[in-house]
């Protein structure tokens, strides 16, 4: 028996439940891994609301953690008991142990820790396809990040300034605001206090932005479309105030010919190609220093609840781990 937490209904934090289950032996192209932490993630919790549908009931919930190789199924022959691994997976990383298929998992070069190995596959990678491949942020583009305190926000702001760009960041309070200017920030919004479209006005000087990075969804719409210039790229990557609602292509005319978008990571890494060559990006960027990954907050995997209470009343910063 090992622990996991699991969702035998959709609804509030309290349907996550800490409980024994059974994981039989590994598969044909699996993995048995002993997990030592678990990235905390809101897409965690759309799964738990049902806003993004889980496949059945009841499922473990998580998308991405980091451990060591216990046992490996027929047919594997690149991981071997011992080797450190860490993985972004639709589901199940909720757990002290799991199976995972082996084309899934990367190694964790020595420089990594489990820690930041469990932070950076769903929030890492999914920073680099946005800042890399969804819009390639090079020197002088001017980029706007809408919850620039958060997990994918500290990182995204370090990368995109170290890309060179000039970066405006949102956040929901003076202590996040803090935060993010020592992580790449140029400038910071308060965006529950200012008109964050006037903000960016004044602060372009009325040229707006190269594109908006926008993962909060239905409060900074259609607030984020102004800030754009004309035939700028709105980047629509998530909902942590809700989903965006429907809209006219009007608008994109609207506000000068915009461009939308509404990526996800698995489109961006859809080989085990891709996959090791976005690893292999992200882990030189945090071993030459360009991308600091401190864990901001850990919780006992038991304490999921708490975890997932804390993360949607807006009170974690950075990257947050569950430990097993
Ligand atoms: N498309 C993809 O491939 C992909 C992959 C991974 C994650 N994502 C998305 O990336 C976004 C960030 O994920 P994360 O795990 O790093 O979370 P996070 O940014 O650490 O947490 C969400 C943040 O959103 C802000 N926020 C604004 N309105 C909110 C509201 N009504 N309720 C709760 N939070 C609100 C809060 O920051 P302030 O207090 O500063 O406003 C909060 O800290 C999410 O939308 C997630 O779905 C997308």
């Amino acid at each position: 028996m090992v622990k996991a937490v699991r969702v035998h209904q959709i609804g509030g934090p309290e349907v996550l439940t800490y409980e024994d289950i059974e994981v039989p032996s590994p598969g044909h192209g699996e993995v048995r891994i002993r997990q030592h932490a678990v990235g905390l993630n809101f897409i965690d919790t759309y799964f738990r609301t049902g806003l993004y549908k889980a496949p059945a009931l009841p499922f473990i919930a998580g998308n991405e953690a980091s451990g060591e190789v216990i046992s490996t199924g027929p047919g594997v022959t690149n991981f071997h008991p011992g080797d450190r691994v860490a993985y972004y997976f639709n589901l199940g990383a909720y757990t002290s142990e799991r199976n995972i298929p082996a084309e899934k998992l990367v190694k964790l070069p020595d420089m990594i820790s489990y820690e930041q190995g469990a932070v950076l596959m769903l929030k890492g990678l999914t920073v680099f396809y946005l800042l890399h491949k969804t819009f390639k942020v090079e020197p002088g583009h001017r980029v706007l990040i809408h919850a620039a305190a958060g997990g994918i926000g500290l990182l995204a702001c370090q990368w995109a300034k170290a890309l060179g760009a000039n970066v405006i960041g949102t956040v929901g309070s003076r202590e996040k605001a803090e935060l993010a200017l020592s992580n790449g920030c140029d400038h910071v919004i308060l965006y529950n206090e200012e008109d964050f479209v006037a903000q960016v006005k004044q602060i372009s000087r009325n040229e707006l932005c190269d594109v908006v990075y926008d993962g909060v969804g239905k409060t900074t719409f259609p607030g984020s479309l102004s800030c754009l210039r004309p035939r700028g790229l709105f980047v629509s990557f998530g909902n942590a105030s809700g989903p965006v609602p429907p809209f006219s292509l009007q608008e994109l005319n609207n506000h000068g010919s915009l461009f939308a978008t509404r990526p996800k990571l698995n489109d961006y890494i859809p080989t085990r190609h891709e996959l090791l060559e976005g690893a292999d990006t992200l882990f030189s960027a945090v071993i030459s220093g360009k991308l600091h990954v401190p864990i901001h907050h850990a919780y006992a995997l038991k304490d999921a609840q708490k975890a997932h209470h804390d993360l949607e009343s807006r009170v974690t910063v950075g990257a947050s781990i569950l430990r097993p």
